[in-house]
C-alpha cells in the first residue's frame, strides 16, 4: 500500500493505537532498516505513552548490513532494544517473543514474587504503511491472517494470535504516518516505493537517489549501470543529471535527436533499485 495521509487519518490512527495500548504490554515498532528515521513516526514517544517498546529494523535483507549495525547501536544508545529482521524470509523473527518478554522482566519478577503466574506477553505491531506489518504478523502467526492490513476505519472484533506460549499478538497492526514536513523524508520513502510516483515526480526521486548512491555506493552503482567516472563534485546538480543521462543511454531511453528521455530513465532506475538489482543499500546513516 502506498502512503496517502490526511490530518483526519492521523488523528484517527493515533486514537486507534491509543485504544489498543490499553490491551497490550509491549509495542513492536517496525522501521525500515534502509531508512529508520524517515520511516519512523515523529510523535512515537508521545503516542506510545511510555509503553515498553521493541524496535525491529525490518527489510534488513535490502539494507547495507554495516549501516544496519550502526542503527542498532544508535537505538541502543537511545535506551531501546533494537533488532534487525527480514519478515519475508523469517530471519530474526523467532527471537522477537523472548525479547518482548525481557522488556517486561521487572514486572514479571514482581508477579512471580507475589505468587502470580504471568500470562503470555501481549503485543501490538505498529509502523507506517508498507514497512512489513502484515508480513510480520503472518510470519509470527505461522500462517496467513486474513483481514490484516491497512484499512483505517475497518472495525472488527479484536483477535489475539498465539505466538508460541510466550506471546499473544493483536491481529490488526497500528498504522502510523511518517513525517511529511521534511522533503528528504518523502524522497527516501519514495525511493523505496512507499510513496507513489504520482505524488513526487519520478525524475526528482531518481535525482535524489542517484545523488546519495553515487556518493555512498559508487562501486555497486557503477557496476549495475556500467558507468565509468564518479561525479567530480557530488553537490553539482549538472553532474548528477549527467549520470542519470548516462544510465538512460545504457537502458536505451533515447528520444528523437538522441536526447535522453530522463523520465523513462528515472522510472527504470527506480524500478531496478527497488527490486534490489544494485544490491543492498541504506538511505540513511546515523553518522552522516
Ligand atoms: P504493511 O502491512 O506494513 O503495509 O506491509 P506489508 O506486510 O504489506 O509489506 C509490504 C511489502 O514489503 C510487501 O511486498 C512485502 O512482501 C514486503 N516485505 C515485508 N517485509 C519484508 C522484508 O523483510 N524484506 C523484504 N525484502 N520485503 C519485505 P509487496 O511487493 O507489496 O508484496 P509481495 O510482493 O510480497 O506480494
Amino acid at each position: 500500500m502506498t502512503i496517502q495521509w490526511f490530518p483526519g487519518h492521523m488523528t484517527r490512527a493515533r486514537r486507534q493505537i491509543q485504544e489498543k495500548l490499553k490491551l497490550i504490554d509491549v509495542v513492536i515498532e517496525l522501521l525500515d532498516a534502509r531508512l529508520p528515521l524517515s520511516s519512523r513516526n515523529p510523535m512515537i514517544d508521545e503516542i506510545l505513552q511510555g509503553k515498553p517498546r521493541l524496535i525491529v529494523l525490518n527489510k534488513a535483507d535490502l539494507a547495507d548490513p554495516a549501516v544496519t549495525k550502526q542503527w542498532i547501536a544508535f537505538f541502543k544508545q537511545e535506551g531501546h532494544t533494537a533488532v534487525e529482521a527480514d519478515a519475508s524470509s523469517g530471519r530474526g523473527i523467532k527471537e522477537i517473543p523472548q525479547l518482548a518478554k525481557e522488556l517486561l522482566k521487572d514486572k514479571i519478577e514482581k508477579q512471580l514474587a507475589k505468587g502470580i503466574n504471568p500470562r503470555a506477553v501481549r503485543a501490538l505491531i505498529v509502523g507506517i504503511p508498507n514497512v512489513g506489518k502484515s508480513t510480520l504478523i503472518n510470519r509470527l502467526a505461522g500462517k496467513s491472517i486474513a483481514a490484516t492490513g491497512d484499512r483505517p476505519g475497518v472495525t472488527k472484533g479484536q483477535q489475539w494470535i498465539k505466538v508460541g506460549t510466550e506471546m499473544e499478538l493483536l491481529d490488526t497492526p497500528g498504522i502510523l504516518w511518517p513525517k511529511f514536513e521534511d522533503q528528504n523524508v518523502g524522497y527516501r520513502l519514495a525511493v523505496t516505493g512507499a510513496i507513489r510516483e504520482e505524488i513526487l515526480n519520478a525524475e526528482d526521486i531518481a535525482f535524489f537517489a542517484v545523488k546519495y548512491l553515487v556518493r555512498y555506493y559508487w562501486e555497486p552503482f557503477k557496476a549495475r549501470f556500467e558507468l565509468e567516472q564518479p561525479p567530480g563534485d557530488y553537490e553539482d546538480p549538472d553532474e548528477i543529471v549527467a549520470i542519470m543521462e548516462a544510465v538512460g543511454r545504457k537502458r536505451g531511453c533515447l528520444q528523437s535527436g538522441g536526447r535522453v528521455d530522463l523520465e523513462k530513465a528515472s522510472k527504470i532506475l527506480l524500478r531496478e533499485l527497488r527490486a534490489g538489482k544494485m544490491g543492498r543499500y541504506s538511505l540513511e546513516d546515523p553518522n552522516v
